[in-house]
Formats: structure tokens, C-alpha cells, sequence
């Protein structure tokens, strides 16, 4: 891969270990995958937040580029945490804590903001056709395909490095030609809720592993698209999607999906009939419309005594919604930012069921939470959590 004199400096170790490891990486990355050069970046995302999910290996490392002056170069974000600062931390013990506020203290002495959020978007949109370094599979989809912004679906170690950079290797999703759908997803159905969408993400995911699918007949919200997205990176590694076929060029493969397909994805997405111990919404985090439609539905109800309601944004949607958290509240509901189901430690506070509206959370809470779950509509959510 080209460098340029400075980036070569950068890679001999002059300026300094931390941008030395960074560089060293994103080369290796860039050489493994034929990018013949860096482009900048105009945001980082990052994930490796989690206390749950990272080694104490993880931390030295965090620990050593800070201290050896690591400092990002561009924008940077950070992903969700094991807890959040009104509710979990209460619940957690003082270790899980203080590991926690140091991983998030290692972060912000690099210049990376703590905005613990999968919905960067939401702070700061990304502009059509801007290069980022994204992690988080969510987020990466949403930003190709809802925002029209260009990432590849970054792990912890190169969203980092180029956060610290400020580059990215010029490969994948960089680039034009790697852009283009390559199968035809004639959508035979009238998808009519969010986990419909997120369903139909599931099915997808499994079939397309990282194809770039057209979706004949899709008409969802953004929020809509952002449950289908979400799903669709976690059973595969789809990390882009279209909402209409080309116009001018032809797509050899097709796939038609049939109501049968979304109903047998639910079945899948069931592991329990139990009433939930835990009713979770915000999988990715909340947007606005999202917080409005959950305290349209609840106002006026009351969360059962034996279940929880969790609702998970971030902090910058929960201060401009306060009108909503209010009625949230007011029924019993916890509206948490910082901080998700899966990241956290949900299995001991004794919440071995749980009911979610978000497919990404149903597939993955039997595994990363051992927990048993079940894909349920806002509408029957709300219903669980207040007993109707
Ligand atoms: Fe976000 Fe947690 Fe879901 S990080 S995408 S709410 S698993």
C-alpha cells in the first residue's frame, strides 16, 4: 500500500508508540485486503466498550496507547457499556463499576467522546458520500444504506486505529464498484410492524452472509429500516442494503420472500412462552419518533410489579424527549442511556426471560445473555409489560 512520507514517519515509529501500533495495523489491514492507499475519515465509531465483553488483556493495551500519547485525529464515538449511571450502577458490584468508568476514562483521555450510543447518527449525521471508520454492525448498515455515507464494517482494533489516525484503508465499501447490489430480493409481502422488519432481517442475513441485496417492495420508515438493517448484520455480515432495484442495470440472482419466511423467523426468534421477566426496547437505541411512539403506548398504564420495562437511548435523545421519559416513568418504565441488554449483565438480576420489539436482540440474547426471548410488536411488548 502507498504511503505518503508523513505516514511513512508515522509507521517507523516517529511519532510516537500509540500512532506507531495504529498505523501498523490499518497497513496490515489495507495490505491483507489490496487497498493501495489511506483516505481520511470524517468520524470513527467505536466499539470495545463493554467491560462485559473486554479482556483485562484488552484494558492494559487501552491503558498503553493513552499513555503513550494516543490521541484521535478525527471525530470518535464510543459505543454503549456494561451500565448506566442512574439504574444498573446501583445493581452492579464495585468492581464491575470501577473497571468500567476506567475503560471509559481510557477512552476520553484519548479524545474519543463517551457518548455510549450504537446511534452516533443521532448526534451527528453523516453526509451523503462521506467516508467514516465505523464499528458496530448497526450502525455501519444504517450509515450505507439510510444515510448514503461509505464505511466498512469495522472491528474494535482498526475503528481505533483509525480513530487515532484519522485514515482508513481505500478498499471494500470505499469504493464505487464494491458498492453495487448483487441479488434481487423480491419482497412478495406487506411487512406491517417494526420486528416484521427486523424478521425479515434475520431471514436475510442468513441467506445473503455479506451479499449486497435490492429490496423490491420495501416501504419502511427509517426506523423501520434501522430494525431491518440491524438484523440483517447480525445473522450475516451485511453491511449494506438498497430500498429499490437499479434502474439501469440488470441483477442475475434473485430471492422472493414469502409470508411463510418472516412467520418461521419468528418461530425461530422464540425460545419462550413464559410471561418475561424483562420487557426491552431500544435495540438500536431509541430515536425520537421511537421514545414518542413507546410513551404513547404506555401512557396512562402501569408496569407490572414481577417485570421490568427497559428503554435504551442515548443521551442525547433522552435530554431532547423529556416530555416523553416523563410518562415512561411515570408508569414504571426505566429509560436508560449509556448502556443496552446485550452489553449488559442482565442474567444476574434475575431477568431469564425477556420480550423485545428488536430481532438483533432476540437472536442474540439465548447466546450473549444466556436468557430465553421472544420477538414480540411495540403494541404486545407494552402488553406484557402491564399485563393487558
Ligand atoms: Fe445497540 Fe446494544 Fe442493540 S449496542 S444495536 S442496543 S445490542
Amino acid at each position: 500500500m502507498y504511503l505518503t512520507r508523513q505516514e511513512q514517519q508515522t509507521l517507523d515509529g516517529e511519532h510516537g508508540w500509540a500512532n506507531q501500533i495504529a498505523m501498523k495495523i490499518l497497513v496490515r489491514l489495507g495490505d491483507l485486503y489490496g487497498a493501495t492507499k489511506l483516505i481520511p475519515v470524517q468520524s470513527a465509531h467505536l466499539s470495545g466498550v463493554s467491560y462485559k465483553h473486554l479482556s483485562d488483556a484488552a484494558i492494559d493495551f487501552l491503558n498503553e496507547l493513552a499513555d503513550k500519547g494516543g490521541s484521535a485525529k478525527t471525530t470518535a464515538t464510543l459505543n454503549p457499556s456494561s451500565l448506566d449511571t442512574e439504574y444498573l450502577i446501583k445493581h452492579y458490584s464495585q468492581e464491575r463499576v470501577s473497571q468500567q468508568e476506567k475503560i471509559i476514562n481510557l477512552y476520553s483521555r484519548m479524545q474519543i467522546r463517551p457518548t455510549l450510543t450504537c446511534t452516533p447518527y443521532y448526534i451527528q449525521k453523516p453526509k451523503a458520500n462521506q467516508h467514516l471508520a465505523w464499528a458496530e454492525s448497526s450502525a455501519v448498515v444504517y450509515a450505507n444504506s439510510v444515510l448514503n455515507a461509505w464505511t466498512n464494517r469495522e472491528g474494535a482494533p482498526s475503528a481505533l486505529a483509525a480513530a487515532l489516525i484519522g485514515k482508513t484503508p481505500n478498499y471494500g465499501l470505499h469504493q464505487p464498484q464494491n458498492r453495487k447490489p448483487n441479488v434481487l430480493v423480491k419482497l412478495g409481502i406487506k411487512l406491517q410492524t417494526e420486528s416484521d422488519y427486523g424478521a425479515l432481517g434475520i431471514h436475510l442475513g442468513e441467506l445473503l452472509k455479506d451479499k449486497i441485496p435490492a429490496i423490491d417492495g420495501l416501504r419502511g420508515s427509517v426506523d423501520e429500516l434501522k430494525q431491518l438493517g440491524a438484523a440483517m448484520a447480525s445473522s450475516g455480515m451485511t453491511a449494506l442494503f438498497y430500498t429499490q432495484p437499479p434502474l439501469k442495470s440488470k441483477i442475475a440472482e434473485t430471492l422472493t420472500v414469502e409470508r411463510k419466511d418472516i412467520e418461521d423467523t419468528k418461530s425461530k426468534l422464540r425460545t419462550t412462552d413464559e410471561k418475561p421477566k424483562l420487557v426491552f426496547i431500544g435495540c438500536p437505541h431509541c430515536s425520537f419518533n421511537e421514545l414518542r411512539t413507546v410513551a404513547l403506548a404506555i401512557d396512562n398504564k402501569k408496569v407490572r410489579d414481577d417485570t421490568e420495562l427497559w428503554v435504551c437511548t442515548s443521551r442525547h435523545i433522552k435530554n431532547k424527549s423529556s416530555r416523553y421519559v416523563a410518562i415512561i416513568e411515570r408508569a414504571g418504565g426505566h429509560v436508560m442511556c449509556d448502556t443496552c441488554v446485550l452489553v449488559s449483565w442482565i442474567k444476574d438480576l434475575g431477568l431469564y426471560t425477556l420480550v423485545t420489539n428488536s430481532a438483533k436482540t432476540a437472536f442474540y440474547a439465548p447466546t450473549l445473555n444466556e436468557v430465553d426471548a421472544r420477538l414480540e410488536p411495540l403494541k404486545r411488548c407494552i402488553e406484557s409489560a402491564c399485563g393487558a
